[in-house]
C-alpha cells in the first residue's frame, strides 16, 4: 500500500476519533477522501507514463533500432534506470558480434579445409587418370607420376595430421606432459635431422651449441613440432644462404632462435601468419607443401608453455622466430 495511503488512512481515524462533533468530521473526510483520488490519479497517471517510456526502450532495443547505448535516454526518475539498461544493452551488443564472429570463423575454416583438401585430392585423380589413360606403359613419365601422386598423399597425410591437432587444441583436449630436457642434444637431433633437406636446396643449417649442462621445462614431443615446422619454414622459405638455430642462456629462461636468410616477411603480414591457414603468398606456400596451420599450432603449443612466439622479419634479408623456455 503506497505510503499517502496509509497517512490519509491513519488521519481519516485521527479525525473521527479527535472531533467532538461527528458531523463536523464528515466534510473533512470527503475532502481528505477527493484529495487523495486526485493525487493518486496523478501518480498513476505518472507511473503510466514511465512503463509507457520504458516499454518503448525495450521495444526500440529488440527491433535494432539503436546503434549505440548513448541512444538510450531517460528521462526524470527512470535517470538511474538507464545507465543499467544502456550496460545491458552494450552486453547483449558484444554477446551476438562474438556469436557472429565465431560463426564467421567457422564456415571460413571449413571453406578452408574443403579447399585444401580437394587440390591434393585433385591432383591424385588427376595422375591416376592419365596412367589409365595410357601413361601407365610410357616408361619416361610413370615413374614421375606415381611419385607425384604419392606426393600429393602425403601432403594429404601432413593436413589431415594438422587438423587432428588443431581439433585438439580447439576443444582442450591436448595433453602436455612438461619436463625438464637437455636442450643441446635435444636440438643436435632434430637439426641433424632436417639437414639432407637443407643440403638438398644447398642451404647452410648450422647449431650453434650452448652449455652441454643446460636443461630446460617443456613437451619435448609437442616442442619437437614447433622447432620442426620453424626450421621447415626456414628452408622452404630460403632460396640462398643459411638457416641459424641457437639457443641463448639467460638467467631464468633459455630463449630459442630459428634464423634465416630467406625471402622474409612483409609487415602487414606478420601479425596474420599465425592464423590458420593463413600463407603470405598461398601459390608459393602450397608448391612448396604448406597449408598454412603449421604457426597456428606452434603459437598454441608455446602459449601452452606460458611463453610466445616472436618474430622479425625484413622482405628479402630474412627472418627471426623466437620464444623462451623456462630453465
Ligand atoms: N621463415 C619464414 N620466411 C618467410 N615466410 C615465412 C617463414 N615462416 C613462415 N612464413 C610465412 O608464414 C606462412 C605460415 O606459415 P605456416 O608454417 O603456418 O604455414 P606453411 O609453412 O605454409 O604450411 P604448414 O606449416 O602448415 O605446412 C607461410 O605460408 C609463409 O608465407
Ligand atoms: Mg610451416
Amino acid at each position: 500500500m503506497p505510503e499517502f495511503l496509509t497517512v490519509d488512512i491513519l488521519f481519516v481515524i485521527a479525525v473521527i476519533y479527535f472531533s467532538p462533533h461527528i458531523l463536523i468530521s464528515f466534510p473533512l473526510i470527503l475532502l481528505i477522501i477527493v484529495s487523495s483520488t486526485i493525487l493518486l490519479n496523478f501518480v498513476g497517471q505518472k507511473r503510466r507514463k514511465e512503463l509507457a517510456e520504458i516499454k518503448s526502450i525495450v521495444y526500440n532495443i529488440r527491433k535494432n533500432i539503436y546503434s549505440s547505448p548513448q541512444e538510450i535516454i531517460l528521462s526524470g526518475n527512470l535517470k538511474n534506470l538507464q545507465e543499467e539498461i544502456r550496460l545491458m544493452f552494450e552486453k547483449s551488443k558484444n554477446d551476438i558480434e562474438y556469436l557472429k564472429r565465431l560463426e564467421r570463423m567457422r564456415t571460413e575454416f571449413l571453406a578452408n579445409v574443403s579447399h585444401e583438401l580437394r587440390t591434393p585430392i585433385f591432383a591424385i585423380q588427376g595422375y591416376i587418370e592419365t596412367l589409365q589413360n595410357g601413361a601407365l606403359n610410357d616408361p619416361n613419365v610413370n615413374t614421375y607420376f606415381l611419385e607425384k601422386a604419392n606426393q600429393h598423399t602425403t601432403n594429404l597425410n601432413n593436413l589431415l595430421n594438422d587438423l587432428i591437432d588443431i581439433s585438439m587444441i580447439e576443444s582442450g583436449e591436448m595433453r602436455m606432459s612438461f619436463r625438464y630436457f637437455n636442450i643441446n642434444e635435444y636440438m643436435k637431433n632434430i637439426v641433424a635431422e632436417l639437414l639432407p633437406t637443407a643440403e638438398d636446396k644447398g642451404l647452410e643449417l648450422i647449431y650453434q651449441p650452448v652449455n652441454d649442462k643446460l636443461q630446460l621445462f617443456g613437451d619435448k614431443n609437442k616442442l619437437r613440432q614447433v622447432m620442426i615446422n620453424l626450421i621447415q619454414n626456414s628452408i622452404k622459405y630460403t632460396e640462398s644462404g643459411k638457416v641459424e638455430v641457437l639457443v641463448k642462456e639467460e638467467a631464468k629462461f633459455g630463449e630459442i632462435i630459428i634464423r634465416d636468410t630467406g625471402i622474409g616477411i612483409p609487415k602487414e603480414d606478420l601479425d596474420r601468419i599465425f592464423e590458420r591457414f593463413y600463407r603470405v603468398d598461398k601459390a608459393r606456400s602450397r608448391a612448396v607443401g604448406g597449408t598454412g596451420l603449421g604457426l597456428a599450432i606452434a603459437k598454441h603449443i608455446i602459449e601452452a608453455h606460458g611463453s610466445k612466439i616472436e618474430v622479425k622479419s625484413v622482405v628479402d634479408e630474412g627472418s627471426e622466430f623466437s620464444f623462451k623456455l623456462k630453465k
